[in-house]
């Protein structure tokens, strides 16, 4: 879709309407606009892909406060943009961004050890294991071979799976549902379908759990939230016990915020190192520099554009220009990442970069659970390509991109060896 155009010239707190900032065709980006956007207009009017207008934020200290102010909520797909047909859509896509108060409490309790450090940690020789297996699978088959088919995909989500609880052997069924739902800020009534169907699976899943119970994250949030219904029953019941609607949205969660990312980071962050010869080997020679490059990865790669969507519960003014309340305001972590007031040369990929408070995991209550295993399955992702493939370079054939998206990775990424 091509950028649209400016919205609602003639509003009174319409101060500086601009274009939906995309990356450039055949690129990760950053958008062209960031770096004048965060100079003369820090709140922009924006026009979203699908129409819609919304605030889009970009300083560094603005979208950090954003983040995590109660003042906004994370409105479901049915619930924003709101239009004609919004009453007969029925339940939206209420996944854990969407829950509040005590119930998203008492959900990020009782996932608080699975995602912990201590368990990733535990978890990090299965990783490794599992990402020997795919890279000794493309070294089987090729050179040449496509990375992104053969493990920036398949690895983030077969980890998050088997932890979770979720057959990867019916990925079929989900996966294309899942990315319409992720795909929403392009095609909004796609996604809106893709969340029906995404509900249905999920809530067959948790009953097979109930009767089949497994050693995974859903079968003992089924179990918890059966035993919370019957204390209930019983006068027992506390009020922050986990429900069966919260480990929906948990389990909904993880088909569309439980992979798709890393995948994506992960594509980006190879063909970033290898589009420069030295950054790849010097990871090759320095195996300690990698949780610093990690983060600095997570910091440099604009994928975050736009996917945080906010909603205000009251009229809230940030630097003078007046959200109301209903109106949406888009967070821009992947603009904030890039700001110079915070990171020195922001717009070089500095490996071994010391301070880097980057917001790429979010912050406040609905920061991001699965950071620690994100982190793991980039650190270990990256060591078994450089243990696997020393001599790893892109084959020359340009990598394939999805240009429609303003969140974007690579969908194929040609590689020899
Ligand atoms: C590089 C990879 C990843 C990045 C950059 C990332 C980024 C984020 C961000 C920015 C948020 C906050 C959204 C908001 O404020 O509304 C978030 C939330 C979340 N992420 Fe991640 N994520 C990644 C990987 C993962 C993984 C591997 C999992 C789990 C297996 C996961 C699960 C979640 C969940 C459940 C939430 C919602 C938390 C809540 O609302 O309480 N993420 N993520």
């Amino acid at each position: 879709m091509a950028a649209a155009e400016p919205v609602e010239p003639g509003d009174a707190h319409q101060p500086c309407p601009a274009p939906f900032p995309m990356p450039p065709p055949g690129s990760v980006g950053p958008p062209p606009e960031y770096a004048a956007l965060r100079r003369s207009c820090p709140v922009a009017r924006v026009a979203t892909p699908f129409g819609a207008p919304a605030w889009y934020v970009t300083r560094y200290d603005d979208v950090r406060k954003l983040l995590a102010d109660d003042r906004f909520i994370r409105p479901t797909i049915n619930d924003w943009p709101l239009d004609a047909d919004a009453a007969a859509r029925g339940p939206g896509l209420v996944t854990m961004m969407e829950l509040e108060g005590p119930r998203h409490a008492a959900l990020r309790q009782a996932l608080a050890e699975p995602f912990s450090v201590r368990a990733t940690r535990q978890r990090r020789p299965a990783l490794r294991a599992t990402a020997d297996r795919m890279l000794g699978q493309i070294v089987a088959d090729g050179p040449p071979g496509d990375l992104v088919r053969g493990f920036c995909e398949p690895f983030p989500l077969l980890v998050m799976c088997e932890l979770v609880g979720i057959p990867y052997a019916e990925r079929a069924t989900f996966l294309a549902a899942a990315d319409d739902a992720l795909g929403a800020l392009v095609t909004l009534g796609e996604g809106r379908d893709a969340t029906h169907q995404l509900r249905s699976y999920m809530a067959s899943l948790l009953e097979r759990h109930r009767r089949a119970p497994g050693g995974n994250i859903l079968s003992s949030l089924v179990e918890a939230s059966d035993r919370g219904a019957a204390d209930e029953e019983s006068a027992a019941g506390e009020e922050s016990a986990v429900d069966e609607e919260s480990v929906l949205a948990f389990g909904l969660s993880m088909l569309v915020a439980g992979y798709r990312t890393t995948t994506m980071f992960l594509a980006n962050a190879v063909l970033t190192l290898l589009a420069e010869p030295d950054r790849y080997e010097r990871l090759l020679r320095d195996r300690a520099l990698l949780p610093t490059a990690v983060d600095e990865l997570l910091r440099f790669l604009p994928v975050q554009n736009g996917v945080v969507i906010l909603q205000a519960r009251e009229d809230v003014t940030v630097h003078g220009r007046t959200i109301r309340a209903g109106e949406a305001v888009l967070p821009v972590v992947a603009a904030a990442n890039r700001d110079e007031r915070t990171f020195p040369e922001a717009d070089r990929l500095v490996l071994d970069r010391r301070a880097n408070p980057h917001l790429a995991f979010g912050r406040g209550p609905h920061n991001c659970i699965g950071a620690h295993l994100a982190r793991a399955q980039l650190s270990i992702g990256l060591e078994a390509l450089l243990d696997h493939f020393p001599r790893l370079r892109l084959t020359g054939q340009p990598p394939t991109w999805e240009d429609h998206s303003p969140i974007r990775s690579p969908l194929t990424l040609p590689v020899a060896w």
